[in-house]
């Protein structure tokens, strides 16, 4: 940006009252009084989006994460490229994965109707997210809301910071203490993976050259290894799908007794029992569904607390910033 451009820029912040350079204040019933029915609103949406595919729980919840772990629960995820800036859908972890985005839009858009300008799509991915699992058949908890959209995104930090499935539990745990998540945490929000699918692409390398060694990893139990064989084979269709868990519609602890059991899907799923800093964690969940969800309730909470504290907006559109279309104006 041109130093004319910038001052412009700052300029129609000001003037618009958008600009907030500190973090915000978030509180539970935040839109109780400027938008009472978002939080039904929402819930709406993940209902009918769940009617037409129940596979959409999953893809919303996940958006938390990929959304929360890069520059704070702020939408960023959200944003669409433009010419002058790569998004974070395309990033590693996101391309021809992260799904879903539909859905949201159509939240906001009912919102748009409702109360214009109000609801943040940073919000809205937080309502979804904590329905999508209510509605799966695990724990209901309060949000807090208030969160503003971010007027940027980075494909490059989200290609840096989120993490391969083939990580192991020591870089995991590293990975989540930077955000302040601890082991525990790390477990519990893994738990997620109670709902959902994954493509072979994710596990290929783990089921035919574990790290590099040309050989499958050693601890999945054997008849599990052959149904994976089968759904993956080695030159195969890496975008073919597989459940992450047994019961993948139903939000549960199957997940951790799956684990137990040698059945995890992704090497980052089934390295939480094989690593003992982990393993009396994913013990204890899968023996006791409420340890699990109030572990979990209390990680997915921390992880809509992380924020960025830069500049925000109320997106209408949770795919562009407000101001874009008076830079290209500016520019051209
Ligand atoms: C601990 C590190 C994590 C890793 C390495 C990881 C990795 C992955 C991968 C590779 C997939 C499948 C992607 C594909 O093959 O297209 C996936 C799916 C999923 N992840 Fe994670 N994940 C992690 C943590 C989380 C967390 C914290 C959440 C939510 C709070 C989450 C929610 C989900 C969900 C719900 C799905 C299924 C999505 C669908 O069916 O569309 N994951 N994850
Ligand atoms: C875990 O993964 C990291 C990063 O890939 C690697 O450096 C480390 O050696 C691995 N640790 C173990 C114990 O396998
Ligand atoms: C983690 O906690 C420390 C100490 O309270 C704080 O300074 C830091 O900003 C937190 N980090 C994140 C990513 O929230
Ligand atoms: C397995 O991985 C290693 C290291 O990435 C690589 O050098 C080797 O060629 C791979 N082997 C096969 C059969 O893909
Ligand atoms: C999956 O499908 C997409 C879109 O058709 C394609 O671009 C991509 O290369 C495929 N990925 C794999 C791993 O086969």
């Amino acid at each position: 940006m041109s130093p004319v451009l910038l001052l412009l820029f700052f300029f129609f912040l000001l003037l618009t009252g958008t600009a907030t350079a500190k973090p915000a204040v978030l509180r539970r019933g935040f839109y109780t009084q400027t938008c009472p029915e978002a939080e039904f609103i929402v819930r709406n949406t993940i209902k009918e989006a769940m009617v037409r595919e129940a596979r959409n729980a999953a893809s919303v919840m996940r958006l938390q994460f990929h959304d929360c772990f890069v520059n704070g629960c702020d939408a960023s995820l959200l944003l669409d490229d433009t010419p002058n800036m790569l998004g974070e859908k395309l990033a590693l972890s996101n391309i021809n994965s992260l799904r879903s985005y539909e859905v949201i839009d159509e939240a906001k858009h009912v919102l748009e109707q409702i109360c214009p300008g109000v609801v943040s799509c940073a919000d809205i991915i937080i309502m979804a997210s904590r329905d999508a699992v209510a509605l799966s058949g695990g724990p209901h908890w309060e949000v807090k809301l208030g969160r503003k959209d971010s007027l940027t995104a980075s494909q490059e930090d989200s290609n840096n910071i989120m993490p391969s499935p083939r990580a192991n539990t020591t870089s995991l745990i590293d990975l989540f203490r930077k955000f302040n998540l601890s082991i525990k945490d790390l477990v519990a929000l893994s738990g997620s993976h109670s709902i959902g699918k994954a493509r072979c692409f994710s596990v290929v390398f783990r089921l035919y050259n574990q790290s590099g060694t040309g050989h499958p990893d050693p601890t999945i139990d054997p008849n599990f290894r052959e149904k994976m064989d089968k759904l993956c084979p080695l030159g195969g269709d890496g975008n073919v799908t597989g459940d992450l868990d047994a019961t993948r519609e139903t939000f549960d602890n199957q997940y951790f007794k799956d684990l137990v059991n040698g059945r995890g899907f992704l090497n980052s799923d089934q390295t939480l029992f094989v690593f003992a800093q982990t393993r009396e964690y994913v013990r204890q969940f899968s023996l006791n569904q409420n340890e699990f969800f109030k572990a979990f309730v209390e990680g997915m909470i921390k992880l809509g607390d992380l924020q960025s504290g830069r500049p925000g907006e109320i997106r209408r559109n949770c795919r562009v910033v407000n101001w874009q279309p008076v830079e290209i104006l500016l520019e051209e």
